[in-house]
């Protein structure tokens, strides 16, 4: 069992030091947010994650999980200290790394022992390095501190099963001294480790989210291309998916990606190459083509429709995917400023969002969403979405548009209802 402190109770850091708990490890959460850490002290989470409100509840009763606004207080008390503070996107792309050195700052003036500080907040190559370098430039002693890069993989909605079943842990150090402390830490774990240079540890954590998007992104574009040709991409997606070079897992076209980490990763490994007079060729297209992907559904809408003005439209799914209610770069609202823009009356409905700005007039109701909708736009995969009663929304509709941004609904069923899907590489 380990001393360790965690700071910024993000999604990550939240979930971080609740699960390091869970492992036995006596872990405190700290973060400057006054607000949010009574929120947590009164057992409140200020995030929708699975699991998450539980295990925090279960670990505070049992004096493993600690929330505060005193970092000072808890740099003396822990050992280990892991940094998960936001490192949001700067206008030109480059992660914002403000809260990152003030927290460096703060503990390069409370190191009188030794520290293993970790950082798991997403950030450019060559970060951890300068890091280590400031710290020795404000004089610490090199005996005093190591520093790792210990990325995370967890995917919102499913952070907590990720962090307890990681099918990795990366490791960047400059020595090999911290690797007995990670594996300590990590002990309840069964992944293997990956161990590499502080930078090596940056680029994977953003070659593999990279990856993952050129993935989206390629069937995005082999949608377009089988749209033309009149195939269904969800039986492109099946015959790719069998061959273990390729995977059956993110090969769904739709709307496109969202969410608080591809974006803005693809845009800060874009600049890391630009910085280097390298230009990243693949990455600019990923972007492009996540960047227009809407333009097609948006068309075939506005086919269907004729014209979008001072149609009544609806559009359920509000976050950028199911089981959370992070809206940050959610494919759904980029949709509806389209729609509003063309001079649509956009109407929405969300399991857990509720937007407090309009237009989109969010309801809480799902079939009060379509009464007399001219057309349906489906955003993200909710079960809700797929179960519901089309027979139902048939009759409250005043339109028969439905447009599957997801690719996850039954082309038959709504035709059984008189429904109109329309999709992209759907016939
Ligand atoms: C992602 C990575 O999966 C995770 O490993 C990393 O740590 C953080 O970023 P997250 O952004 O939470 O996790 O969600 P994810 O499930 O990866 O989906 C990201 C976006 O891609 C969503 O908007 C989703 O709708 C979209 N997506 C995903 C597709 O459009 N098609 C797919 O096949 C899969």
């Amino acid at each position: 069992m380990m001393k360790v402190c965690v700071i910024g109770t993000g999604y990550v850091g939240l979930t971080t030091g609740t699960v390091l708990a869970e492992f036995g490890h006596d872990v405190y959460c700290v973060d400057k947010d006054q607000h949010k850490i009574q929120l947590l002290i009164r057992g409140h989470i200020p995030i929708y994650e699975p699991g998450l409100e539980e295990m925090v509840k279960q670990n505070k009763q049992l004096g493993k999980l600690h929330f505060s606004n005193n970092l000072q207080e808890a740099l003396q008390i822990c050992s280990v200290i892991f940094i998960t503070v936001g490192t949001p996107p700067l206008a030109d792309g480059r992660p914002n790394l403000t809260y990152l050195k003030r927290v460096i700052e703060e503990i390069s003036s409370n190191l009188t022992s030794h520290k293993t500080i970790i950082i798991k907040s997403t950030v450019p190559p060559g970060t951890n390095e300068w890091v280590a370098t400031s710290l020795l430039e404000k004089g610490i002693e090199p005996t005093l501190f190591d520093v790792v890069s210990n990325p995370e993989f967890l995917r919102e909605g499913s952070a907590v099963w990720d962090m307890l079943h990681p099918d990795k842990i990366v490791i960047g150090i400059k020595r090999p001294e911290p690797i007995k402390t990670m594996q300590a830490l990590y002990r309840n774990v069964n992944a293997s480790f990956i161990i590499t240079s502080l930078t090596g540890a940056e680029m994977i954590k953003y070659a593999s989210n990279a990856f993952l998007a050129t993935k989206i992104s390629f069937m995005n574009e082999m949608s377009r291309i089988c749209d033309a040709y009149n195939v269904d991409i969800k039986e492109v997606a099946l015959g790719l998916g069998t061959d273990p070079r390729i995977g059956p897992l993110f090969l769904n076209a739709g709307l496109g990606y969202g969410g608080s980490c591809f974006p803005k990763d693809l845009q800060a490994l874009e600049q890391a190459a630009l910085q280097k007079n390298i230009t990243p060729e693949i990455l600019l297209a990923v972007q492009k083509v996540n960047d227009t992907q809407i333009d097609f559904y948006f068309a075939k809408l506005n086919e269907a429709l004729t014209s979008l003005k001072n149609k009544k439209i609806t559009v359920w799914g509000l976050a950028f995917k199911p089981e959370t209610d992070d809206t940050r770069y959610s494919r759904a609202l980029h949709f509806i400023e389209k729609l509003v823009g063309a001079g649509a009356e956009v109407h929405a409905y969300d399991p857990i969002v509720q937007l407090d700005t309009s237009p989109p007039i969010c309801h809480t109701m799902i079939y009060e969403s379509i009464e007399n909708s001219d057309a349906l736009i489906v955003a993200t995969e909710w079960d809700e979405f797929k179960k519901i009663d089309w027979k139902k929304v048939k009759d409250l509709m005043k339109g028969s548009i439905v447009v599957d941004g997801r690719n996850f609904l039954d082309p038959q069923l709504l035709k059984r209802y008189h429904l109109n899907y329309v999709g992209v590489a759907r016939p």
